[in-house]
């Protein structure tokens, strides 16, 4: 039992709470501007396509605002959504719509990408404060997960003692 304990202990210590952004996600860094592009090997857009972009919270965006600048790749219409001064509350799931033609008449929807921002954390400029912020996560769950297992490895042992 008390060797299952200190196993259980080791792969514990062990596990890294390690974040990874999947495939179409980003990570920028706050206080600065961060600009998506709307091209995935899965979905390139072609020229003279427009691309429409839709924000977190569901909001298409027909025209740039102060905190969102749309710009056009090679020839390619609104291509590029720039989020300006990237805070906190930035973060989320961004989509980008393709369509063959910018004629609203007769426009054809090729597909959408999603195009994710500072999901899993937003980049730190002095990796010291990453590494502090990641010590004192994983402190702080090592500790959670620490002392109730100690607690029982110590109870077990204590109740072995005693009968
Ligand atoms: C998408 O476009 C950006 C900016 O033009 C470029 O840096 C990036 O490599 C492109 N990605 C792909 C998958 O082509």
């Amino acid at each position: 039992m008390l060797r299952l304990c200190v196993s259980v202990l080791l792969l514990v210590s062990g596990v890294s709470g390690e974040a990874r952004e999947p495939d179409w996600g980003f990570q920028s860094y706050l206080d600065e501007d961060y600009t998506l592009s709307c091209n995935h090997t899965s979905l390139m857009p072609d020229p003279y396509n427009a691309v429409k972009w839709e924000l977190p919270d569901g909001a298409l965006m027909d025209r740039g605002t102060e905190k969102y600048m749309l710009s056009n790749g090679d020839t390619v219409i609104n291509m590029h959504l720039t989020i300006k001064n990237v805070q906190e509350m930035d973060k989320g799931v961004y989509m980008c719509h393709v369509y063959q033609t910018y004629n609203m008449a007769q426009r054809e929807y090729r597909g959408r990408l999603l195009r994710g921002l500072n999901i899993g954390g937003h980049k730190y400029r002095d990796p010291f404060d990453e590494y502090r912020y990641n010590l004192m996560v994983g402190g702080l769950a090592a500790v959670a997960l620490f002392v109730p297992l100690v607690t029982v490895c110590f109870v077990y042992k204590f109740r072995f003692q005693v009968g």
